[in-house]
């Protein structure tokens, strides 16, 4: 079976570290959200991977995974000029799909325990198409499944009275016929081909759509909320591995902590679960639990916890413990005593600070 992967879009959700860079390359445990995705195909056996692209982010894309074989997969790409929806992103990968069934990966959707058992599943079950549920809390935000009996009957984009709190989460499973019915709808109100009426398509067409419900959790890591969720779910299982870095003698580790190579742990305390990057220092800081500190990173008589912070960041000084904040790449804080005092911002569109 080969694999789809859908890392186009604008992520205007997760403003504004999008607007430099694709949102399904902001890192959790300091690795990019979509390599979770193309590691759960490969585990499921899928080798033969097509990424669905946009012109903005597609050569990030392209650096980062590549051509696959750090993943012991073959990677393709795929340009999506616009972001005409997932199902337009299906439409323009026909041609690398070939004539079998293929699994369709939205590029920020995460899973613990991955999609072996679904994909085989599917393989076994001849069915048409198959989508995957899962029990949320608010079902309004997300494509929601409802069943007469035991047959899936339909499948609803993001409704304002939501039939069950199943969501349709963002890994399907297709058969060529998928292409059939993507020829066949129209745009919807918000000028997308809608992947939930690709498959209410199928349904009304006769077609066996399986639905089955996912083990594990599932996070759509569209908002900030939802991806430093997704960083404590990746930290709680990451082993303990400080080998790569330095530790001095006036520093205290506790818990589960990944030390990547080069990193400096210097009077400081470090709680785990949490991952410091290449090349990072802490100097008289503390780390709290569930946070990742990227690469090239220095940490300077600061606290920070439950946090990402993206690679060559500097934090120094700050009065304030950080906490459960995203910070992109080469962000500058640090404390000042000019005067007069007060503070002293450089935020780009769509920032937010929240200050004691
Ligand atoms: O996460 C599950 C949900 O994903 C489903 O429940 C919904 O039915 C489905 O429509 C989708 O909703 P989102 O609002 O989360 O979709 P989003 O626009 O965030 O796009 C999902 C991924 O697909 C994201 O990685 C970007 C990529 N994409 C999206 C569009 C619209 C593309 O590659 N091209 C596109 O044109």
């Amino acid at each position: 079976m080969r694999g789809l992967v859908l890392s186009g879009g604008k992520g205007s959700r997760l403003r504004p570290l999008t607007y430099t860079g694709a949102k399904q390359l902001v890192p959790i445990a300091n690795r990019p959200i979509l390599f979770y995705a193309i590691e759960n195909l490969v585990e499921a056996g899928v080798r033969e991977i097509a990424i669905v692209v946009s012109p903005e982010t597609g050569d990030q894309v392209r650096a980062a995974a590549g051509d696959g074989s750090g993943f012991g997969a073959s990677i393709t790409y795929v340009d999506q000029p616009e972001p005409r929806g997932i199902a337009d992103g299906i439409r323009l990968a026909r041609g690398a799909m070939g004539d079998g069934p293929f699994v369709t990966f939205l590029g920020d959707n995460f899973l613990t325990d991955g999609i072996v058992s679904y994909v085989r599943a599917f393989g076994a079950s001849g069915a048409d198409a198959g989508v995957l549920l899962k029990q949320v809390e608010d079902a309004r935000e997300f494509g929601v499944a409802a069943f007469e009996g035991e047959r899936l009957a339909r499948v609803v984009e993001k409704p304002q009275d939501p039939p069950t709190d199943l969501a349709v989460i963002g890994i399907y499973l297709f058969t060529p016929r998928v292409f059939d019915a993507i020829a066949a709808i129209k745009p919807s109100a918000r000028g997308e081909l809608e992947i939930t009426d690709t498959i209410q398509w199928l349904i009304d067409a006769g077609a066996d759509v399986r639905a089955d419900i996912v083990a594990g959790e599932w996070i759509d890591t569209g908002k900030h909320d939802d991806l430093l969720a997704a960083n404590r779910l990746i930290l709680e299982r990451l082993p303990h591995d400080v080998s790569a870095g330095t530790i001095d003698d006036a520093s205290k580790t506790h818990g589960r902590i990944v030390l990547q190579r080069g990193a400096e742990i210097i009077n400081s305390v470090i709680s785990g679960p949490s991952i410091i990057g290449e090349g990072t220092r802490g100097v008289n800081s503390y780390v709290g639990p569930f946070t990742s500190i990227g690469p090239g990173c220095r940490i300077a008589d600061s606290e920070i916890a439950g946090s990402v912070v993206m690679e060559q960041t500097v934090i120094e000084g700050l009065g304030h413990r950080i906490d459960h904040s995203l910070i992109g790449r080469n962000v500058d804080l640090r404390a000042s005593d000019r005067k007069p005092s007060g503070y002293q911002v450089v935020l780009g569109d769509y920032s937010k600070l929240r200050v004691p």
